[in-house]
């Protein structure tokens, strides 16, 4: 099974609808840790929306599990890594009016730009991800820009449940989950490592966290959302829980 990374940044958005010192997210990567999470997962987003600057050493202080800092491809937000150190820089597309981010990057399209920064994090030590479409040209492009890890966007896999009553075995839902898996393939054929995630919950997370060779699932919002009722270390057990189970075929 893969390691879960809890993804933080919701409760940074709750503090920030007031502005305020609470809930703080730096409790919330505690809870995570005491409830079985391997790593927390933080975007520092270009707008700062929800995760601020003060935040970082905050949580480099007491996170004892991987810290991956999820980040725009900036030189501003290389810097801000390099002097981090986070376990693992995860390069994600940023669009000022997204909700969340939308789609995966576009490696293929932007290898010149990439680079060098990918070159510059690689050389301070810091493992570098990929958010990608689960697309073989975005994979390969991956691959040739120097990327180490990719990790597989399960967005359209997650919409296509939702949009389909949540029924794993209809075949748009099957059709997303076998872009996945073939695309974990690919990526660990190329002798990178494989993460996903992005609109991963309670209910569709068992498919995905079957397929070999996953290493890591980052989820934030339904985790989040349920400690609303139950707590982060209740909600991170619970999802290890759904994690484990045996998929439905
Ligand atoms: N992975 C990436 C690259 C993301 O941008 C996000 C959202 O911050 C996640 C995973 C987690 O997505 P969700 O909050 O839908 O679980």
């Amino acid at each position: 099974m893969p390691d879960l990374c809890v993804n933080i940044d919701h409760v940074a958005t709750v503090r920030q609808a007031r502005r305020t010192w609470e809930p703080d997210p730096t409790w919330a990567a505690v809870e995570a840790q005491l409830g079985g999470a391997a790593g927390i997962t933080f975007h520092l987003r270009e707008d700062r929306r929800h995760m601020q600057d003060f935040d970082l050493e905050r949580l480099k202080d007491v996170v004892t599990v991987r810290l991956n800092m999820e980040m725009a491809a900036t030189e501003e937000m290389v810097g801000i890594a390099l002097g981090l150190k986070p376990q693992m820089a995860m390069l994600v597309p940023e669009g000022r009016q997204e909700i969340t981010t939308e789609g995966g990057l576009d490696v293929l399209g932007r290898q010149a730009e990439l680079a060098p920064m990918l070159d510059t994090l690689s050389q301070a030590g810091i493992p570098v991800s990929a958010f990608i479409d689960a697309c073989p040209e975005q994979v390969q492009a991956a691959a040739e820009c120097g990327f180490s890890v990719c990790e597989l966007h399960t967005g359209p896999y997650a919409e296509a449940f939702h949009e389909h009553a949540r029924n794993i075995g209809h075949p748009l839902v099957t059709e997303e989950l076998e872009k996945i898996q073939a695309s974990t393939k690919e990526v660990l054929s190329r002798g990178m490592s494989c993460n996903a995630g992005h609109g991963l919950n309670y209910a569709n997370v068992t498919a995905i966290a079957a397929i070999p060779g996953l290493s890591e699932l980052h989820i934030g919002h339904s985790i989040i959302s349920r400690s609303v009722f139950v707590g982060i270390r209740e909600a991170t057990k619970d999802m290890l829980r759904s994690m484990s189970s045996r998929p439905s075929s």
